[in-house]
């Protein structure tokens, strides 16, 4: 492939996550406090003009697939109007939205229309009741509505469900009962402290493991299905079920060794793993007039420097250690 970068430990890097706002209009307990946080000056966020010369620069340089996140990206204004810009760009292939889906079943169409391949719904519950003690928030039927736009149009769609102890782990069968009908895949999500206070358990209780022996309790039958290269889900299927069941180890860190991706803040701060504090501001590089030669180095040095794993990464961070950021800052 020609100009594909690489890391320095030889990972091709062509997967860009971008937070377009660290603007959310839940409260989800695992994400937020409940009184939310101190949100970024408007000023202080890329512009749609600043992001777009970004991901034409590292389309340029192999980046292939996109996913735009947030906070909950819908809450921005101007946001179908930069993901229609965004579809016209040559060499990017993937255009995929991870979203909260209170506020997306009316654009459907318009999404499906300019190509975007797939969304990941952030859905924990099936509970209506538990769904507003979880989000805080009473928004639950817009989101069995987006649910529901997805499968209509066709567009392939995966359901983000984080396991938290005590709160949603009653709604694990039942949520991997729906792909019994549904082409879905429904990924539960160990809990990561990125949730502006930190670990709420003093270990992890339901890693990666334990999920998946609660499921296999009540489904023994179920089968390990091949995983996509660079897949953050662990995949699985019961037999003569339509959808998958995925298990995402993000706190337990199995898949760094296949990591391909890079993540940029609301505020321009480049990320090479998740759990590491930042790199460099390209905002701020590009407000002091760097030319796309100058960007394209700093991106260049960044990948000379990564992490070899998310353990690695967060032990190198000189200030917040360990993390405690809300996850609407960076992304996920
Ligand atoms: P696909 O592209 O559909 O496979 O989705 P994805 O898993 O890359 O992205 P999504 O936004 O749906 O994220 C699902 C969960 O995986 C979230 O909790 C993310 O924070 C977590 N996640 C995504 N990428 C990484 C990663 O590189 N490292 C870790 N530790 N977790 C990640
Ligand atoms: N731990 C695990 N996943 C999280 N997400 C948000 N906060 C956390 C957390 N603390 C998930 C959301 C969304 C995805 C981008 O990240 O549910 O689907
Ligand atoms: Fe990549 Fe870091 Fe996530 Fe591991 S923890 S997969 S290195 S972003």
């Amino acid at each position: 492939m020609p100009n594909q970068i690489f890391d320095n430990h030889g990972r091709p890097i062509n997967y860009l996550r971008l937070a377009v706002t660290d603007r959310c209009n839940l409260r989800c307990f695992y994400c937020m406090p409940e009184e939310g946080i101190k949100y970024v000056d408007r000023q202080e966020l890329l512009s749609y003009e600043e992001m777009l010369r970004m991901v034409g620069l590292l389309v340029d340089m192999g980046i292939r697939k996109l996913r735009i996140t947030g906070g909950e990206p819908f809450v921005r204004r101007g946001m179908l109007e930069f993901l229609i810009t965004l579809s016209q760009i040559k060499g990017l292939e993937k255009i995929n939205i991870t979203t909260n889906g209170t506020l997306t079943a009316d654009l459907i169409p318009e999404l499906k229309r300019i190509g975007i391949s797939s969304v990941n719904l952030s859905l924990d519950t099936l509970d209506k009741e538990r769904f507003f003690q979880i989000t805080r928030r009473d928004e639950f039927d817009k989101v069995m509505q987006t649910l529901d736009g997805l499968l209509a149009h066709g567009i392939t769609t995966k359901i983000n469900a984080v396991v938290m102890d005590g709160k949603n782990t009653g709604d694990l069968i039942p949520m991997v009962e729906m792909t019994k009908d549904l082409p879905i895949s429904v990924r539960f999500i160990e809990e990561m402290p990125f949730n502006g206070e930190g670990n709420h358990y003093p270990k992890l209780i339901w890693n990666h493991k334990k999920i998946l022996d609660h499921i296999r309790a009540q489904y023994p039958n179920i089968e390990k299905l091949p995983d996509p290269p660079n897949s953050t889900s662990a995949n699985y299927q019961i037999p003569g079920h339509r959808g998958e069941v995925g298990i995402i180890a993000a706190y337990s860190r199995t898949f760094c060794g296949t990591c391909d991706r890079i993540r940029v803040t609301p505020q321009g701060m480049l990320k090479t793993c998740l759990y590491d504090e930042g790199v460099f501001n390209i905002k701020n590089l590009m407000r002091q007039e760097a030319t796309d030669e100058q960007l394209r180095t700093a991106f260049l040095e960044a990948l000379g420097n990564r992490a070899k794993d998310g353990w690695e990464a967060e032990q190198n961070r000189q200030f917040g250690h360990p993390v405690s950021e809300s996850m609407s800052t960076i992304g996920g």
